[in-house]
């Protein structure tokens, strides 16, 4: 088969969530632009509409399926709707995520629970929803997560957050592992520091902004589009053989010294 034909997602149905703004939105987007149908999940409606109309420009199918994912509890129904709405899942881009900073002295467990809930418990709750439903129907399908450089290191004051990326590495490998004989796929991106509202504090600093780009080895931040095709990669048949990885896509950041 034409190596370039294997990138399109055309027939492809895929639940995207953090697609409200930054590295989710544009992913949504870049799976639509490949010819995927789409679910659109997060709190804020208007951003979500707004999306919607770009995606139904392109001529693919857009659900607005607005969430709270504070709570693995919403995900069952979020799937479930958009099936309704679109036909069976095939496809989850796993985006939604918080942060909270602290010195670890301070650090409460309530901020470890946030960031756990939504960057690890719904990440799970959402692919077991979708897998529960491709496993019974016999049905391949790719699970993709949004890592992080703190997936395997980590920085001052941001360790809740550190908890949940890392705890989302065993969500990757072990749906990968058990889920492989079945065509079901699961990997994460890891980005280094991307400009969206998630990292604005950082970047606001001139000094740490400054800490950051002196070491990246690309010289610059990342934008939320440079992920797109990654996800797109991962979605499709081209990256068949790729499941359980967590990959870097950072600049340079993991490869310095
Ligand atoms: N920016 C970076 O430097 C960076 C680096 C590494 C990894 N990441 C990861 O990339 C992913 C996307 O982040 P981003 O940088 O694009 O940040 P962002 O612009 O702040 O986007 C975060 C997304 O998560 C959604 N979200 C947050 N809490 C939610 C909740 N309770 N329920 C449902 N949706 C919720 C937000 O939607 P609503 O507010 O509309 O609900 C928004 O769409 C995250 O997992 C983040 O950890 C980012």
């Amino acid at each position: 088969m034409d190596a370039l034909a294997q990138f399109s997602l055309a027939g492809r149905r895929a639940l995207v969530t953090g697609a409200s703004r930054g590295i989710g939105r544009a992913c949504a987007l870049g799976l639509a632009q490949a010819g995927a149908d789409v679910a659109l999940v997060a709190r804020d409606e208007a951003a979500l509409q707004s999306l919607a109309a770009e995606v139904q420009a392109l001529g693919r199918k857009a659900l607005v399926c607005p969430a709270d994912l504070a709570g693995p509890s919403a995900c069952e129904g979020v799937v479930a709707r958009a099936e309704e709405a679109l036909g069976p899942i095939d496809t989850l881009l796993y985006a939604a995520g918080v942060t909270r900073r602290a010195p670890a002295a301070e650090v409460t467990q309530g901020q470890i629970d946030e960031c756990l809930d939504v960057n690890s418990r719904s990440a799970f709750a959402m692919a077991q929803a979708i897998g529960r439903r491709l496993l019974a129907a016999g049905k391949p399908g790719s699970l993709i997560f949004i890592a992080s450089l703190m997936s395997r290191g980590a920085r001052p004051t941001t360790l809740p957050y550190g908890i949940s990326k890392m705890a989302l590495t065993g969500v990757v490998r072990g749906l990968a592992v058990e889920w492989a004989p079945h065509g079901i796929r699961a990997n994460a991106i890891a980005p280094g520091y991307v400009r969206t509202a998630l990292a604005a504090k950082v970047y606001d600093d001139p000094q740490l902004r400054e800490w950051v780009t002196s070491r990246i080895p690309q010289g610059r931040w990342q934008e939320a589009e440079d992920y797109a095709p990654i996800a797109v990669f991962l979605a499709s048949d081209a990256s068949r053989v790729i499941t359980g990885q967590i990959i870097f896509a950072d600049g340079g950041w993991t490869a310095a010294l």
